[in-house]
């Protein structure tokens, strides 16, 4: 499990690359695309999604900087605005200051999967099919590792087990994936206190986003897998 900021970003080309940010976009992603989003276009800058916006006047438009809506901006970036079906038919062009940075930095990937707690199960189900090495991307907060992505690494990989379970594979998880096993297993019952804990879910609690934070924290709850492919994301169909 590398983190942002130690990704060694050539060397993906023949691997899946599961990108994660808890706390919160990649929660919005999964949860958008379950409530009849058809597409997410993530980019980097607020600069790039006016661009886009600009292109596509139709599309609606995503995203924080600072944990907050920017102005004259569609949506934020809580998971609660993405639950009803306003935008289905409507593409959502998405800028967050660390998730959708991450899953641009992954382009290089042979796949590119997007994974929350909400789909941890449904995530690692699919990479296993995929038959890869897989490299699990961990947003961070502005190039720092952040607890809550490590948690859902860890999530994955334990998912990864019963996945691969009765089938002729060795996992071969490296350390800090191993440390992260660890932690979730240790974690896992108290998992809402846990991410309430932390460095973003304290953040979060103080700027009003105490909810988004206990909903981030089921785990399990939806499954859907949202892949990227080229400059979109979408919802990989059921197997
Ligand atoms: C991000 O991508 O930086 C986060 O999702 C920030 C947030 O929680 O809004």
């Amino acid at each position: 499990i590398p983190y942002i900021n130690e990704a060694c970003w050539d060397d993906l080309a023949h691997k899946t690359v599961i990108v994660i940010d808890v706390l919160r976009a990649t929660s919005t992603i999964v949860t958008a695309l379950a409530h009849g989003c058809e597409a997410i276009y993530p980019v980097e800058t607020v600069l790039e999604a006016k661009q886009l916006k600009q292109e596509h006047p139709s599309w609606l438009t995503g995203g924080e900087r600072s944990c907050k809506k920017i102005p004259g901006f569609n949506f934020g970036n809580s998971p609660f605005e993405y639950l009803d079906d306003q935008f289905a038919g409507y593409p959502i062009i998405l800028t967050t200051t660390n998730g959708t940075r991450a899953i641009r930095k992954a382009h290089r990937a042979c796949t590119i999967l997007i994974a929350s707690l909400l789909n941890g199960r449904a995530c690692a189900s699919e990479a296993a099919a995929l038959n890869k090495d897989i490299v699990l991307l961990c947003s961070g907060t502005q190039d720092v590792f952040s607890f809550e992505d490590g948690i859902c690494a860890g999530q994955i990989i334990e998912e990864l087990y019963g996945a691969v379970q009765g089938k002729d594979v060795e996992l071969h998880i490296d350390d800090f994936g191993l440390s992260m096993l660890y932690a979730f297993r240790h974690i896992q019952p108290g998992m809402t206190e846990t991410l309430l804990h932390c460095s973003n879910g304290k953040r979060l609690t103080k700027l009003g986003f105490r909810e988004d934070v206990t909903y981030c924290s089921q785990m399990n709850l939806i499954q859907l897998v949202p892949i990227v492919v080229g400059d979109r994301i979408t919802a990989l169909p059921v197997r």
